[in-house]
C-alpha cells in the first residue's frame, strides 16, 4: 500500500495502476479515436453539394473531424481514468491528495500541441475562406451579378439589378454556372440568409449590409431551400422560401420575362384578366408571390392548409375591403388562434394591383 502511493507521487500520471494502465489507456484511445473518425467521415451531414464553393467547405469539415475527434477522446480517457483511480478510497475521506509541483515537459506539451493545431486550423480555415469567397474573373466590361436580399419577419425578398432594369421578387433565380454575389440587409431584427445546399449563409442584420458569393453547379438546376437560420421571431420556421437554379436561356428569359412585369404601368401582358383561382392555389413563380391555398383551406379553390385560418370560416360574410387588408397588411388584423407575423408580408410587392383585386373578388365571392 505504502509503495504504490510512493509511486503515484513520483509520477503524477502513473496513479494506482501505473505504467500498464495508460498503455491500456492508449489502446482505448487509439482505438476510439479511429472509430469515432470513422462515424464522423460516414456520417451524411449535408445535403448534395450544388455551389462550387461547397466541396471545399466539406472537405474543411472533415479535417475538422479528424483534428477534433482525437482531443475529445483525449479529454474524456482522461476525465474517467481519473475520476476511477484518484477517486476517495474507504479510511480516506479526511486525507489531501498528493502535493503535485508542475511537470515541466508535460506543460510544454500540452501547451505546444494544442497551440500547434490551432495555428494550423486557422491558417488552413484562413486559405479556404479566401478562396470561397474570391471574386470571380469577369470578361472586360462585364458586371458582377449582384443580388440584393431583405429579411424581414419572416419572408426575404430579392432585388435584381438586371441590364439597368431593376426588380423585386420573393422567390431566388438564379443561373448555374455563374458567380453571385449576394448583399444582405434586415428590415427588421437580425435574421440569417442560408441555402443549405449551397452551405454559406451569413447573418441578416439591421444597420449593416453583409454579403457572400456562391456559384450554383450546372448539376444544381431545380429548386433549392432557402432557410432562415436566426431564431426571429414566432414565424422563424416559416421563414423558408425557394432558390431555383436555372441554366443560362432559362435564366434570361425569366429576367426578361419578370422585369417587363414588374416594369408595370400597364405594359406587358396586357389584356388577359389576372386567374384568381390559378393564383390563389399556385401563387406566382414569375414574381414569387407564395401560394394562399398552400396556408389556407378553402373549398372553392379546392386547397387544405392549415398554417393560417380557415378562409371559408374567417373570411364568411366579410366585405372585400376587410379581404383586400388581409392579404396587403396580414398584421392588422389577426384571426383568434393564429399570431402575427406568419403570413408573408410582401403580397404588395409580388401582386400586381390587378392580381390583388382579383383575388379580393375571387374570395368575397366565394366565402358569400
Ligand atoms: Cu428570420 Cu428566423
Amino acid at each position: 500500500m505504502g509503495e504504490e502511493s510512493t509511486r503515484a507521487e513520483a509520477d503524477p500520471l502513473g496513479g494506482r495502476g501505473g505504467r500498464r494502465t495508460i498503455t491500456q489507456m492508449v489502446v482505448v484511445g487509439l482505438i476510439a479515436s479511429v472509430l469515432g473518425i470513422a462515424l464522423g467521415l460516414v456520417i451524411d451531414w449535408f445535403p448534395t453539394q450544388r455551389s462550387t464553393q461547397a466541396e471545399k467547405i466539406d472537405t474543411f469539415w472533415d479535417v475538422l473531424i479528424i483534428c477534433s475527434v482525437p482531443v475529445f477522446v483525449l479529454v474524456t480517457t482522461v476525465v474517467l481514468y481519473s475520476v476511477l483511480e484518484f477517486r476517495v478510497k474507504p479510511g480516506e475521506e479526511h486525507l489531501d491528495g498528493p502535493p503535485i509541483h508542475g511537470n515541466t515537459r508535460l506543460e510544454v506539451i500540452w501547451t505546444a500541441v494544442p497551440a500547434i493545431l490551432i495555428v494550423g486550423l486557422v491558417t488552413y480555415s484562413y486559405v479556404v475562406l479566401r478562396d470561397i469567397e474570391k471574386a470571380p474573373a469577369l470578361a472586360a466590361g462585364q458586371k458582377e451579378r449582384v443580388v440584393r436580399v431583405f429579411g424581414e419577419q419572416f419572408a426575404w425578398t430579392f432585388e435584381y439589378n438586371e441590364g439597368g432594369r431593376r426588380f423585386t421578387t420573393a422567390q431566388l433565380y438564379l443561373p448555374a454556372g455563374e458567380s453571385v454575389k449576394f448583399q444582405v440587409q434586415s428590415k427588421d431584427v437580425i435574421h440569417d440568409f442560408w441555402v443549405p445546399d449551397f452551405r454559406l449563409k451569413i447573418d441578416a442584420v439591421p444597420g449593416i449590409t453583409t454579403s457572400y458569393r456562391v456559384t450554383p453547379k450546372t448539376s444544381a438546376v431545380g429548386p433549392h431551400q432557402i432557410v432562415c437560420a436566426e431564431l426571429c421571431g414566432l414565424g422563424h420556421a416559416f421563414m423558408r422560401q425557394t432558390a431555383h437554379v436555372m441554366t443560362k436561356p432559362q435564366f434570361a428569359a425569366w429576367v426578361q420575362r419578370t422585369s417587363r412585369a414588374a416594369g408595370g404601368g400597364g405594359g406587358g401582358q396586357a389584356g388577359a384578366a389576372p386567374d384568381a383561382k390559378a393564383l390563389f392555389t399556385n401563387g406566382s413563380s414569375a414574381t414569387g408571390a407564395t401560394a394562399c391555398g398552400a396556408c389556407h383551406t378553402l373549398q372553392a379553390a379546392g386547397t387544405s392548409g392549415t398554417t393560417g385560418p380557415d378562409l371559408d370560416q374567417v373570411l364568411k360574410g366579410k366585405d372585400p375591403a376587410f379581404i383586400k387588408q388581409s392579404i396587403l397588411q396580414p398584421d392588422a388584423q389577426i384571426a383568434p388562434g393564429f399570431s402575427k407575423g406568419i403570413m408573408p408580408p410582401n403580397y404588395r410587392s409580388t401582386l400586381k394591383p390587378a392580381e390583388v383585386d382579383a383575388i379580393v373578388k375571387f374570395l368575397s365571392d366565394s366565402t358569400k
